[in-house]
């Protein structure tokens, strides 16, 4: 009886639970993501570092202009783990000089200098601008989000240094959506703000044309609501926008998803190496650890006398 009064409310609990699972599933109607094998996906992956120079380069040329990685400094670009760490100075470099620190890193210094921040008050109480430092943080595109608005026809640009945590299985989930926008099907009509992308949460079915529903509103019978959604932003990538300097690697919307992802991804964790090299050694440490209590045992015990 006891044993009842315990167990009913879980079942139920777990019940709902189960139904509510059941009803998200089939309310969120996106095409499955693509499955990239990342090769910073498992305990032991780590970035790859080339890929994630190609991608801030498309962050750079290509998104910046809509969206900030708010909590980037340009610091974080060189520093251990980072696309532009540098173990040694290059030539040229001033004897003395540590680059193994952002801060005199010569890549870094470069990079924050093409950006102009604005500083101040001066002496007379003007703000002014200035070629940016390593300590400086990225600029963000817009003044305030009313202005990012404004711009983007009423939707706001979300800041993608945490785009990539923020999403159910984000690196696969932004490559699908970057490299998945679509014709809209014929069934829908969309206004000119809107971009259909089958890997979008969305309900399309608010978007059917007239002759597709009924007076209610809803689709009629038979008829299929397309997956995926609309967002306000278009297609942000094309063949050949972004130069590489390596000849080898394609300049084509594929890569360049490929890259954006891999820097969007050590932007929402830039110390994930180092948290996977940890659990790697306390892994080898506990191992270790049991096999000496494991000996230890055997060897206090053989000794007592049955
Ligand atoms: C012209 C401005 C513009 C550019 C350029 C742009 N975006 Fe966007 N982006 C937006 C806007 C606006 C939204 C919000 C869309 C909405 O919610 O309808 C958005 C949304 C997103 C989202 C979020 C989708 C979600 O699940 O909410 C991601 C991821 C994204 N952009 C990635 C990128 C990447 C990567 C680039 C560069 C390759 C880029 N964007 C370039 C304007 C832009």
């Amino acid at each position: 009886m006891q044993m009842k009064t315990i167990l009913r409310p879980l079942i139920a609990a777990s019940v709902a639970f189960a139904a509510a699972g059941a009803a998200h599933a089939s309310s969120a109607k996106v095409e499955e993501y693509k499955a990239i094998d990342w090769s910073f996906n498992g305990a032991f992956g780590s970035y790859d570092k080339e890929s994630v120079q190609r991608g801030f380069q498309v962050y750079k040329t290509v998104c910046a202009s809509c969206h900030a990685v708010e909590q980037l400094s340009f610091r974080n670009l060189g520093d251990k783990g980072g696309p532009f760490h540098l173990d040694k100075c290059p030539e040229g470099v001033p004897a003395g000089t540590d680059c193994s620190t952002p801060g005199s890193n010569p890549i870094v210094k470069a990079i924050a200098a093409e950006y102009q921040i604005t500083d101040g008050p001066d002496d007379s109480g003007d703000m002014f601008q200035r070629p940016g430092l390593p300590s400086d943080k990225f600029p963000r595109p817009f003044a305030n989000p009313q202005q990012a608005r404004a711009a983007n026809g009423g939707a706001l640009p979300p800041n993608l240094a945490l785009v990539i945590k923020a999403r159910h299985d984000g690196p696969d989930y932004v490559y699908s959506l970057l490299t998945g926008y679509e014709e809209a099907p014929a069934s829908v009509q969309l206004s000119p703000t809107q971009h259909y992308n089958p890997y979008f949460t969305g309900d399309m079915s608010q978007l059917l044309k007239p002759e597709y529903r009924n007076a209610e509103g809803h689709p009629l019978d038979g008829v299929e609501v397309p997956l995926g959604g609309v967002l306000a932003m278009a297609s942000p990538l094309s063949d050949g926008v972004v130069d590489y300097a390596d000849e080898h690697v394609p300049e084509t919307v594929d890569q360049y998803a490929k890259d954006v992802v891999q820097f969007l991804t050590w932007a929402s964790e830039p110390k994930m190496e180092e948290r996977k090299s940890l659990g790697v050694v306390t892994m080898g440490y506990l191992l270790i650890l049991t096999l000496i209590l494991f000996f230890s045992y055997r060897a206090i015990w053989s000794k007592v006398e049955h």
